[in-house]
């Protein structure tokens, strides 16, 4: 008889950075981190957040941010936790990604990208409501730092 398929998720792990702070301002502030791998993971995604052994539900970014960088800025994991208050800078977390919702795009105002993170946000609060019980417990067990891979768990 075949093995059952393992499931898989995408995973990283790093130590939160210190960004622009814009996030703060706009009602989204994120924990970002470094990202050294190809571009096949831009996007937005649904994703958890796992700090000090808590998971936090999260609305993850991958991509240079062309609203404010046009081509020219760099890659890097933005994740905004939900229902979460605290400062993670410098602190070691792992983010796992489970459902991708879009692309990243270039917004042609504020306000416009705003609404955007709205709509995002209550998609992830959606899509965890649905998210099997075997699919929220998963913890990858051998999670790269730097690098968003697939990883099976
Ligand atoms: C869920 C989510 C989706 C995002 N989508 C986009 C996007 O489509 N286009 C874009 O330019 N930036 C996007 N961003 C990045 C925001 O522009 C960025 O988080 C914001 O400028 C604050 O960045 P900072 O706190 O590092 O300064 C997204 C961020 C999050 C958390």
């Amino acid at each position: 008889m075949d093995a059952p398929e393992r499931p898989t998720v995408i995973a990283t792990r790093g130590v939160v950075e210190h960004g622009d702070q814009r996030g703060r301002t706009i009602g989204f502030p994120t924990a970002n981190l470094p990202l050294e791998t190809d571009d096949l993971l831009d996007g937005v995604w649904a994703g958890w957040v796992d700090v000090a052994g808590d998971r936090h539900l999260a609305a993850v970014s991958i991509g240079n941010r062309p609203t404010f960088y046009g081509t020219v800025g760099y890659r890097l994991l933005e994740a905004h936790l939900l229902d979460f208050e605290g400062d993670l800078y410098d602190t070691e977390v792992t983010v796992v990604l489970w459902h991708h919702l879009r692309e990243q795009i270039r917004f042609d105002s504020i306000d416009d990208l705003v609404s955007q993170l709205a709509h995002d946000v209550e998609r992830c609060r959606e899509l965890a409501t649905t998210c099997p019980n075997d699919l929220r417990a998963l913890r990858p067990l051998h999670t790269p730092v730097g690098v968003a891979t697939a990883v099976a768990v």
